[in-house]
């Protein structure tokens, strides 16, 4: 295995921003629900942004003002052409397959589009011309982890074949790196959750993450417990944990990976996470208090491959890029909620909208003829 080339300097570490100035930026993936996150905040730092979407899960709603290159990542001509059209100086990389399940299912579905098409976007990078790229990998690297905390020196051992196609482009990354073909940051995010105001949340045709499942189903009203899969972890109250990250937090790391990048920063991976593991039950607890919502639950037998616990350890992203995450676990419930109250809401007035029959009588503007011999009519009377 490869290993991770190290910084060779470190960022500043005074929380403000690296110096950068003003790049065009290719974000592929970028109409998704992390992507459009991270288009929003690199359009609203002044960098030039074009987001390159093919839009199987992503949204156009979600980037509307922003370039947007309907392409897939598997075509190298579109990707040429949408170089040219954005003269891009650097890449955010996101666009990817992201189902653990499906992964399982459909590995083929997951070599081709997370790492045949990610060296489809490198090949084109080098044909452009463009140095850097800022990779969206996953905690899902390290499979199973040894530590409470993992460091990104932990040993990467993904347990699906997700993880696995993660991982190898990370691989691939780093030999370009060593050849001096890229200059890359891999940031790895554990759990992404929450919206940002305005924005876009998280709602996918198949959705497998907890947060917009539980808040969905309390919005439809539907009475269904959710079901908390495993209760006897090594863990303090028996339930999964995880670090949840706020998706503003996210978007602002990709901000500074590429404002560290630009600068000169050398090739790196890091973690993107709290530091702070939350439990399923700490999860519903919270989510009882912030919406005042009962989530009834009932407890299931384990999922197989799902690890006890997966905890960022953010210390080298602290460093590296100078980054902390700002937002809470209530924080990031409280805005998932907003997004999905709203999102109901506006769903029940469409229903409504198509279910009210049309009316039978049909107002027609009065023509000024009708109009006069109406007022003649009056004043007859
Ligand atoms: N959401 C998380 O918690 C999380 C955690 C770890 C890593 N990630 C990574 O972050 C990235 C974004 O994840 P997300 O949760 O926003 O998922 P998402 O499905 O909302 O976004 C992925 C985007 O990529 C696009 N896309 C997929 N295949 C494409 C192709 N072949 N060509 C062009 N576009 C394509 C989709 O239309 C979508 O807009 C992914 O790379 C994912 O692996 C996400």
């Amino acid at each position: 295995m490869t290993p991770h080339p190290v910084p060779l300097a470190p960022g500043p570490t005074n929380g403000g921003p690296p110096a950068a100035r003003s790049l065009r930026v290719l974000v592929t993936g970028g109409a998704g629900y992390v992507g459009s996150h991270v288009a929003w905040a690199l359009a609203e730092s002044g960098h030039a942004v074009t987001v390159f979407d093919d839009l199987s899960e992503g949204h156009r709603r979600a980037v509307q003002g922003l370039p947007l290159v309907k392409g897939d990542i598997l075509d190298g001509r579109a990707l040429d052409r949408a170089f040219a059209q954005s003269r891009a100086e650097a890449v955010v990389h996101m666009a990817a397959k992201c189902l653990v399940g499906e992964s399982v299912t459909r590995p083929d579905l997951y070599w081709r589009h997370n790492v045949i098409g990610s060296l489809t976007v490198l090949a084109a990078m080098q044909r452009a011309s463009v140095p850097l790229m800022v990779f969206s990998s996953s905690a899902a690297v390290y499979g199973e982890p040894d530590e409470a905390v993992i460091e990104e020196t932990a040993p990467r051992r993904p347990c699906n074949p997700y993880g696995r196609t993660k991982l190898v482009f990370e691989e691939a990354l780093a030999e370009h790196a060593a050849a001096g073909l890229v200059q890359y940051v891999a940031l790895r995010y554990f759990n992404a959750a929450g919206a940002r105001p305005g924005g876009f949340g998280e709602q996918h045709a198949v959705e497998t993450h907890l947060l917009p499942n539980l808040l969905t189903a309390a919005l439809s009203g539907g009475q269904r417990p959710l079901q908390v899969f495993g209760t006897d972890y090594p863990t303090p109250d028996g339930t999964a944990v995880r670090d949840y990250v706020h998706v503003e937090d996210l978007a602002a790391a990709h901000v500074r990976a590429l404002g560290y990048l630009s600068t000169g920063g050398a090739s790196t991976a890091v973690n993107l996470g709290t530091g702070r593991g939350h439990s399923i039950r700490e999860v519903l607890a919270a989510a009882r208090a912030v919406t005042g919502r009962a989530f009834p639950s009932e407890d299931a037998p384990r999922r197989p491959g799902d690890p006890a616990r997966l905890v960022a350890s953010n210390a080298l992203a602290r460093a590296v890029l100078g980054w902390r995450p700002t937002r809470s676990l209530e924080e990031i419930i409280a805005s998932a909620w907003r997004w999905h109250s709203r999102r109901a809401a506006a769903r029940r007035r469409a229903s409504r909208d198509v279910a009210a029959p049309a009316s039978p009588v049909r107002a027609v503007p009065m023509s000024a003829e009708r109009r006069a011999r109406r007022r003649g009519r009056q004043a007859a009377a």
